[in-house]
């Protein structure tokens, strides 16, 4: 998507279209009453006659307004200024941007950026902005014989007051971080004949080679070589082989120690010998997004050449039955040396992350995010607006929630505490894969931890997050903005 900056007063931009706000109940923003000084009063005589209130998300066209150099006015309801909020500001430009998408402008120059977003400055608004703008436009029709005609329009970001360097940098920042949600999004919506653990390990060499990153690949062999015998236990069903990728982003100094951000990678996830019921059983093609927002994450980072370094591990096989396939009951030894008795091949998430959290180990890192569709549990707990958030230290939750906040892909902190644990017990191995069915994504993060006692580590659980069911079903490119924000801050902070 384009989108630039633009000086100048709403009422001189020659486009095909300008956008302003109006709050409820009829009430001009700024924007729009520098406007309706050109046009001599004539948008103030339309809302009098009721035609537009001003409620959240509404919009009106009005067309050749006189002494208005664009060709259109798109009005958008911005509900009570008291009232608005992040949410209120986003459903406001998404509702702005559907509109311009549908109508025939080439371009729109949105002046939405300097509105009064509580607790937000214009920075944020720009950024947000066109990491909404993006998210709304996205499409994914790359599999279709014919696709739908859609033009792209060149969208602007218009400021009444003087155009600050801090609103230009977030818009670039914005835009590299919608960028990133994208290759979230295409990676996670690809079915699994196409997006296997091979194609991930291409994506991140491309990735790689385009922004100057390093990357490894380890292979079956290596991973059987080390000891992880976790993850190869849940590789052994497929004819897929399973990869180990390890991607750096080097951007800080170089005894910084590295941030790592671990990410679940099942390409897909049928559950093995302990087979998933047949129904919605596609959307386990999305069992890797975890992987993929580590990916977006990193182009995100790279893109905006943020000054600290950053190591994404990604573990990627599918999880299949077949006669090789790793049986119930079956006890297996992970890299850590710990014992594991997996008495359901469906808890498979955790066995491939284990072994890359102790892997990350020889990294040093200072803090280790792992992302992970990992439980339903945390789908019922949560549903689709909060992620589930982990952490064996407090800061680094709260640091983590903050993010969420400000980028508004929000986590919920959950408790990891020792009482748990007991669930996962076993009287054959060292620990069991499954804690039953009670509080199941807190003993999911309770396993996990184990597995990151040498470090300051947190866990999202992204089940309910990284891609939406029913009509509008799709990959949402989550948690790649609380992510890339959570650097960002790290970046900033030096
Ligand atoms: N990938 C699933 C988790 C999942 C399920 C995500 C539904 C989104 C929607 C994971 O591998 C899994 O199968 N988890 C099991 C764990 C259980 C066997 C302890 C689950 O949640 O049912
Ligand atoms: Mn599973
Ligand atoms: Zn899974």
């Amino acid at each position: 998507m384009e989108f630039s900056t633009k000086a100048g007063g709403p009422d001189k931009q020659k486009a095909g279209c300008v956008v302003a706000g109006v709050f409820e109940p009829r009430r001009l923003t700024d924007a729009l009453k520098t406007l309706d000084r050109a046009a001599k009063g004539y948008i103030a005589s339309i809302l009098r006659r009721g035609d537009l209130d001003g409620k959240l998300g509404s919009t009106l066209w009005l067309h050749n307004v006189p002494g208005i150099a664009a060709e259109r006015v798109l009005l958008v309801g911005l509900g009570k200024e008291q009232e608005l909020g992040p949410k209120a500001f986003r459903d406001a430009v998404r509702a702005a941007v559907r509109a311009v998408n549908e109508s025939g402008a080439a371009d729109a120059v949105l002046y939405l950026a300097d509105l009064p977003v509580a607790g937000h400055d214009p920075a944020w608004n720009a950024m947000q902005l066109a990491v909404v703008a993006e998210d709304c436009s996205y499409r994914f029709d790359r599999l279709k014989s014919k696709k739908d005609a859609q033009h792209r329009v060149e969208f602007g970001v218009g400021a009444t007051g003087k155009p600050s360097a801090a609103a230009a940098r977030a818009l670039r920042r914005g835009l590299a971080l919608a960028q990133g949600v994208n290759l979230a999004k295409d990676l996670g919506n690809l079915p699994s004949n196409i997006c296997t653990p091979t194609y991930l390990a291409a994506q991140a060499q491309a990735l790689a080679k385009q922004h100057k990153l390093r990357c490894r690949v380890l292979e079956e062999k290596d991973m059987e070589k080390l000891g992880m015998g976790a993850l190869l236990s849940v590789t052994k069903g497929s004819h897929e082989p399973a990869k180990l990728i390890v991607l750096e982003h080097r951007g800080g100094a170089a005894k910084q120690k590295p941030v790592a951000l671990v990410g679940k990678g099942i390409t897909f996830d049928t559950g093995g010998i302990s087979l998933k019921p047949s129904g919605e059983m596609d959307e386990m093609k999305y069992d890797m997004s975890g992987a993929g927002s580590v990916l977006g994450t990193m182009q995100a980072v790279a893109q905006m050449r943020l000054p600290i370094n950053v190591v994404g591990i990604i573990p990627t096989c599918e999880n299949m039955p077949g006669g090789h396939a790793t049986k119930p009951g079956d006890i297996v030894t992970s890299l850590s040396g710990q014992t594991i008795e997996i008495l359901n091949t469906d808890a498979e998430g955790r066995l491939i992350l284990c072994d890359a959290l102790t892997y990350a180990e020889r990294f040093d890192p200072e803090v280790v995010v792992d992302i992970a569709t990992l439980t339903g549990a945390c789908v019922v707990a949560l549903g689709n607006v909060a992620s589930g958030l982990y952490a064996n230290d407090d800061p680094l939750a709260e640091e983590l929630l903050q993010a969420g906040q400000d980028s508004w892909d929000r986590a919920w902190h959950m408790p990891l505490w020792d009482d748990y644990q007991d669930q996962i017990k076993s009287p054959f191995a060292d620990m069991a894969n499954i804690g039953g069915r009670p509080a199941g994504s807190v003993t999911a993060a309770c396993f996990l931890s184990r597995y990151a006692r040498k470090y300051k580590w947190a866990h999202l659980d992204v089940a309910g997050t990284a891609w939406q069911s029913g009509k509008d079903k799709g990959s949402t490119g989550r948690p790649v903005p609380l992510l890339t924000t959570f650097l960002i801050r790290r970046a900033d902070r030096g």
